[in-house]
């Protein structure tokens, strides 16, 4: 089943962001959650297959071996809420473990309706299962699961693939600390981190060989034409990763080749770049393990374990609410 997103005007709040991004003194943004349009969540399907990112695999290694821990670790009856489910692959270990102890309610929580489609179709197959898809923003989404919930049950919330690293630190714990107000003491959340490692390694993995990631950043251009009657010619940008030391991220930029216009048609902007200026799209922070569960404690919550893959640094994170 699936509730759909609240009539309202997506194609309104994509202009003013894009607008607000654009034109903002200084450098110029645009909020990487635009990025998963159907183009945009399939390519990214794709990057997680890549030789050089390596870290969907270790999150989903994580989640193989280590399903019947995590959940023999839950206060059962519990109800399981995704934050971003994507197509849902790497979950299924979790929830065919969970479902072998009690019937289970999974709510994926998307803004893609193309990843929730295939959610649904990727996991209706397990047994004492059933899943609702909300087409909604993480809060947003987390509420709409917590006003369902039943009086015994627990609250188990995913939040995997370190998609937490887009927001930078203190947004991400101020997140954090949002997912704690809607919990109650004793709901849970796995939380997936991308660990720190070598600038090199990370360089290829936010820009691959096949030019996926290059196209997956370019694709956002491409959404804005179709979405918002724009011209961007997306020949005449391109794909930059680039380290930043002092924030401990990896950064993606869309770089103008040439000095340029553009109009774009819905956001009534006239917009300008200059050679070599560029358009930030979307930071992935990497932290250390230690740190995670400082910012846990913070956030309201005790680190209870930890499991860190071996062949790419990555670390899997079970938190309960204190
Ligand atoms: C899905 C947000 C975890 O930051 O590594 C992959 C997105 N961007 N390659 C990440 C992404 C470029 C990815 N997350």
């Amino acid at each position: 089943m699936l509730v759909r997103a609240i009539a309202g005007n997506a194609t309104y709040d994509f202009a003013s962001d894009v607008y607000a991004g654009l034109t903002q003194p200084g450098q110029k943004t645009l909020p990487s959650k635009y990025l998963y349009d159907d183009v945009g969540s399939a390519l990214f399907e794709v990057i997680s297959r890549l030789p050089e990112y390596g870290l969907t695999r270790a999150d989903e290694r994580l989640l193989r071996r280590h399903a019947s821990e995590i959940v023999d670790s839950l206060a059962t009856p519990v109800a399981v809420a995704e934050l971003g489910s994507g197509s849902g692959k790497k979950t299924r270990w979790l929830l065919e473990a969970l479902c072998r102890k009690q019937r289970t309610s999974y709510y994926p929580v998307e803004i893609s309706p193309w990843a929730l489609a295939q959610c649904e179709r990727e996991l209706s197959d397990i047994d004492s299962i059933s899943i609702v898809g909300l087409e909604r923003e993480y809060l947003a989404g987390l509420l709409e699961v917590a006003a369902r919930r039943k009086g015994v049950q627990n609250l188990f919330v995913l939040f995997l693939g370190s998609t937490i690293g887009n927001f930078d630190r203190p947004a991400g714990m101020e997140f954090l600390a949002k997912i704690r107000r809607i919990l109650r003491a004793g709901d849970s959340l796995l939380l997936g981190t991308d660990l720190e490692k070598p600038s090199a390694q990370l360089l290829a993995a936010y820009d691959d060989a096949l030019g996926v990631t290059a196209a997956f950043n370019l694709n956002l251009l491409g959404r804005i034409n179709r979405e918002l009657d724009a011209d961007f010619d997306l020949r005449q940008f391109s794909h930059v990763a680039r380290i930043n030391h002092d924030a401990r991220s990896v950064e993606m930029h869309l770089r103008s080749n040439r000095r340029q216009r553009v109009y774009i048609a819905a956001a009534a902007l006239d917009a300008e770049f200059m050679e070599g200026e560029t358009i930030w799209t979307e930071s992935s922070h990497k932290y250390s393990a230690n740190e995670i569960v400082q910012m846990a404690r913070e956030a309201g919550f005790r680190c209870q374990a930890q499991w860190v893959d071996e062949e790419w640094s990555f670390a899997e994170n079970l938190l309960i609410a204190e």
